[in-house]
């Protein structure tokens, strides 16, 4: 393998160690406190480990992680790295352990990973890292938001000592650590490699300028997508790497590779770059395709991108040498209709009309069932795509009504219920409020903290449900509007989520009383009832707001029933 570019710092870490020191290790680590890892630490153990990170062999200690954050140095004051790979744990872990101790970090099922030496323990100032690192410290960059709110409040740092790599039971082959990949380039011979870079399927665009690449440079391609944490909200990867392995075949023989790569992305931009580079570097490639944008978070709350489109580019080639990974840069690429084929968007000669589909837009024709073209991408990604990307009246859907007792929830989604099985089709799942108390939520009582725990299981079985492709029809009082939103952030990722706000006012809700409830809650007989003794937080983000006092259940229904038309819930069955 020596004819590969060189890992970088020199050498290919390996941090895990021999089967009999495992098992000594295990064996010591019974009085040991454990730290069971982050899916960010998780993704970042794996790549400590299995040398993706190199020549990181642990944690940074502090004044590594002010030197990365910095001035993008590691400790000996001269080897690039950009991105600080840190542990981070709650106060309850650092009460527990002090400098000399051993930590077992342990998967979500609690298998021991790795052994975390605590050389230092401290708590980090993450206003200042967001500057540093992100640019900024808004939480609109995810990034940012990730550092701010779900990072733990001290760092430890440390050597490593592997004990396995984390269990992955999905595309097994595909999975190849630097040094499998190394010994590949290496029997086929391969020397000058680019590294593609992505979260996203790739379509005809990525495909041109991919193979516009290789052909300009002489050289191989590696696929190398992204496969840990990527954005909130991207294409989950099962799909995306599905639509690779249809890519791979478009290829001429023995030009492309596939690998996917265990990476948390940071969403860091022009750091980013330099970051993917490194970590490529170490896999074998001599080259990074860095396009537009490279690793952008998007745009903040008014619209402005944090990074420009070609900063990425920039800051790349002022680190290009010290790195020792050439940086392959391209614009845009558009499809010229004129003369049916992808250029770079700065090479199409005046007056060519240009197409081009977002992703915003390509969601929307997979929503609806709108055809794909096939200048935009192959037909057997396209096929790919729609297998799990179904047009709305094939997803599954929750309607989550909300309103005060005796509001007229219950007979609404009841008569809801009926109308949609009477049309058929997918199956419906009612979760009304006194029957998930009967039989979900039968220990719990009306406190702030029981009723939230219970729209939370409402909120998990219907997405559930919405998931498999059914309709759940939820009618809890779901009085507060913070947890109300969780479920909606829950449930929109995996198909429709509508709110209905059964906002029939309190005197009319009182008059009814189908329960004799308010009664003896104006009694003080039962306490903490929502509307007289308990507060009730009206939703700003209801889809549909029905007041029930002067209209029958058949009208309401119908409201809704347009509302699931007029969206494609409905309709195309
Ligand atoms: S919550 O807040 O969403 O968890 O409430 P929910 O599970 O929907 O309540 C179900 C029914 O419990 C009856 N009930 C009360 N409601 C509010 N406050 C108090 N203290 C209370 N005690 C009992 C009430 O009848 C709810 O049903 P609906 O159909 O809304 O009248």
């Amino acid at each position: 393998m020596d004819h590969l570019i060189k890992p970088h710092g020199g050498e290919l870490i390996n941090l895990i160690v021999d089967n009999e020191k495992a098992k000594e290790l295990k064996k010591e680590s019974k009085t040991w406190v454990s730290w069971d890892l982050t899916p960010r630490q998780l993704f970042d153990l794996e790549l400590l480990m299995n040398g993706g990170f190199s020549p990181l062999t642990g944690f940074m200690k502090k004044k590594e992680y002010e030197n990365v954050c910095s001035s993008m140095l590691l400790a000996d004051g001269n080897t690039v790295w950009p991105i600080p790979i840190v542990l981070d744990v709650p106060e309850e872990i650092v009460k527990q352990v002090k400098v000399g101790d051993r930590i077992a970090l342990r998967d979500p099922e609690g298998v021991m990973l790795a052994v975390q030496h605590v050389e230092e323990i401290w708590e980090p100032d993450k206003l200042e890292e967001a500057e540093q690192v992100y640019g900024t410290t808004s939480k609109d960059h995810p990034g940012v938001k990730h550092l701010l709110e779900i990072t733990n409040r001290f760092y430890i740092g440390g050597k490593v000592e592997g004990i396995q790599l984390p269990d992955h039971f999905d595309f097994k082959t595909l999975r190849m650590t630097p040094y499998e990949l190394r010994f590949n380039f290496a029997k086929l011979g391969w020397r000058k490699v680019i590294a593609f870079q992505t979260r996203n399927p790739m379509h005809r665009a990525h495909y041109e300028l991919t193979l516009k690449a290789i052909r300009e440079v002489e050289a191989n391609l590696l696929i190398h997508p992204v496969v840990g944490l990527t954005k909130p909200g991207d294409v989950d990867y099962y799909t995306r790497v599905r639509c690779y392995q249809a890519l791979l075949r478009h290829y001429p023989e023995n030009t492309a590779m596939l690998s996917l790569l265990p990476l948390a992305m940071r969403m860091a931009g022009p750091r980013e770059a330099l970051f993917h580079a490194i970590i490529r570097k170490n896999y074998g490639c001599t080259h990074l395709i860095v396009g537009r944008d490279h690793a952008g978070p998007g745009v903040d709350s008014k619209g402005n991108p944090f990074y420009g489109p070609y900063d990425a580019q920039e800051l790349f080639k002022k680190y290009e040498d010290k790195i020792g990974v050439k940086m392959v840069p391209f614009r845009m690429m558009v499809y010229v209709e004129d003369l049916d084929k992808y250029m770079p968007v700065d090479e199409v000669p005046e007056g060519k009309r240009t197409l081009s589909i977002s992703g915003t837009e390509l969601r929307q024709r997979l929503a609806e069932g709108r055809s794909i073209p096939e200048w935009f991408t192959f037909k057997d990604i396209a096929d790919e795509l729609r297998r799990t990307h179904p047009p709305r009246d094939k997803q599954g859907f929750t309607v989550f009504f909300t309103g005060l007792p005796s509001s007229g929830k219950s007979t609404l989604a009841k008569a809801l219920m009926s109308t949609l099985l009477e049309r058929g089709g997918r199956p419906v799942t009612l979760l009304d409020g006194d029957l998930v108390r009967k039989h979900l939520s039968s220990e719990l009582g009306f406190s702030k903290e029981h009723r939230d725990i219970n729209i939370r299981r409402i909120g998990f079985v219907a997405s559930e449900i919405t998931k498999n492709g059914g309709i759940a029809i939820c009618a809890p009082i779901a009085p507060y509007d913070r947890v109300r939103k969780e479920v909606r952030e829950m449930i929109s990722p995996v198909g429709g989520f509508i709110l209905v706000h059964v906002a029939t006012p309190l005197e009319v809700c009182e008059e009814r009383d189908r329960k004799g409830l308010y009664a003896k809650a104006r009694e003080g007989i039962i306490k903490e009832f929502t509307g007289i003794s308990d507060p009730y937080e009206v939703p700003t983000d209801a889809d549909l707001s029905i007041d029930t006092t002067d209209i029958s259940p058949e009208e309401g229904v119908q409201q809704i029933i347009l509302h699931l038309e007029k969206h494609g819930y409905i309709g195309g069955e």
